[in-house]
């Protein structure tokens, strides 16, 4: 087991520091602020290939397997997770599945602009009434002639305002998974209205919406996969996601113990440097040990995905721990700074806004522990 990364690898992280360095970092917090980037992060993110890792280069991807998209994430998240979000919502749930699945007219319509930045797509699996349940979805699509008639809403829609494609599970038969289907829906089209969800806790650079889908008129061809296997491709994309949180959530635990540390070594108390002092030291190592066992973890999803083997269970486990993890290295952060880290004047305190909601996106910590559960002991607590 080698467990360092390719020159190939080093490259793009490097790439990628340096991005999130000169184009994140220094404005995290307006965007903080503001509740929105500045849009035109988004096409530069196009620019640099941060949209189309993974991507055949025919459709304007830039290829790399699936540890490069993690190390790039991990860098990202660790400037802003919101913008990490917006990657990981366009390119790794929507742009992916549609590469893996979609029909070569849907390929070419979609995966350049997508690829490019100039365009975005956003998930619409969770509706008001089904979160962890989404096999129970009720939005609904009726066929007429060559066309299908969408009618729902959908909740927490990461990109949903600014969205271009919106990928759509919508019932086309019966109750549960095996009656839904994935539709591509021009977010242009008639009837369909996103409205921001604003006041968001966190993640408050990207835009987070709800979608009312009102007869919204789709033809036969922007049918995503087979009628009746929307769900899983749903849950396929969800296993690249769970894996793509987890980075991310890396990189937000990195950053916050980055910052621990310089504070910890400046900030003087009774004398010295509170770096000094063995409970500040204790605090410092338990963040430390935390971001690399969730790293760790990551990585080993994102080889098996890379060697083409099953990791949806490594999916879970990365993301329950690494989210989790985030979240208590973020704390401690703030228990590190103190008053200061309290105020957005530094940033520790957004990696805990930020990092809260990854242990309930992309399905919540319990969900991943049943699944974990599920495949220990084959016995389908879902049922
Ligand atoms: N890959 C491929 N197929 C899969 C699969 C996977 N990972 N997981 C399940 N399937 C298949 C099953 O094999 C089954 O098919 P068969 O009957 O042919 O075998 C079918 O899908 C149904 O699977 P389940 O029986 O597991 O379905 P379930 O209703 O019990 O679902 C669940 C269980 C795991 C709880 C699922 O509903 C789930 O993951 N819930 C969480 C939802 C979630 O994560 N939502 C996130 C929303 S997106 C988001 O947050 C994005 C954002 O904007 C940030």
């Amino acid at each position: 087991m080698d467990l360092r990364i390719s020159d190939e690898h080093r490259q793009l992280k490097d790439l990628a520091h340096r991005f999130t360095e000169e184009r994140i970092v220094p404005h995290a917090t307006r965007w903080d602020r503001d509740e929105a980037i500045d849009r035109d992060l988004v096409p530069a993110l196009g620019d640099v290939g941060f949209l189309g890792l993974g991507i055949d280069e025919a459709y304007g991807g830039s290829g790399g397997d699936h540890l490069a998209y993690c190390l790039v994430l991990e860098e990202v998240a660790r400037g802003d997770s919101a913008v990490r979000g917006i990657i990981s919502v366009s390119l790794g749930l929507v742009g992916k599945t549609l590469a893996k699945h979609g029909t070569e007219a849907q390929k070419q319509r979609w995966l350049p602009g997508l690829c490019s930045g100039r365009q975005l797509g956003c998930f619409g699996l969770t509706e008001p009434g089904t979160g962890s349940d989404a096999a129970s979805l009720a939005t609904k699509a009726v066929r007429d002639g060559d066309d299908w008639v969408i009618t729902g809403r959908k909740v927490f829609i990461t990109n949903g305002t600014w969205a271009d494609v919106a990928l759509i599970f919508a019932r086309t038969g019966g109750p549960g998974p095996k009656g839904i289907t994935a539709f591509l829906v021009p977010t242009d089209s008639p009837g369909f209205t996103a409205t921001e969800i604003r006041g968001k806790l966190g993640m408050r650079g990207q835009a987070t919406a709800e979608l009312t889908l009102d007869q919204v008129r789709v033809g036969d061809a922007d049918r995503l996969g087979d009628e009746g296997g929307g769900f899983k491709l749903a849950m396929a994309a969800l296993d690249r996601g769970r894996m793509s949180v987890a980075a991310g959530c890396v990189g937000a635990a990195r950053g916050a113990l980055e910052v621990s540390v310089r504070y910890a070594k400046e900030r003087e108390q009774f004398g010295k440097p509170i770096a000094g002092f063995q409970l500040v030291q204790e605090l410092l190592a338990d963040m430390a040990v935390e971001t690399e066992a969730a790293r760790l973890l990551t990585w080993r999803c994102a080889d098996l995905a890379d060697r083409g083997e099953p990791f949806g269970t490594e999916a879970s486990m990365a993301k329950l721990y690494a989210s989790e993890a985030a979240v208590r290295v973020a704390n401690n952060a703030i228990q590190v700074f103190g008053g200061y880290g309290y105020v957005d004047e530094y940033p520790v305190g957004k990696y805990l806004r930020d990092t809260r909601v990854t242990t309930l996106y992309e399905g919540t910590s319990q969900i991943q522990k049943l699944l974990i559960g599920r495949a220990l002991t084959g016995i389908n607590a879902f049922a």
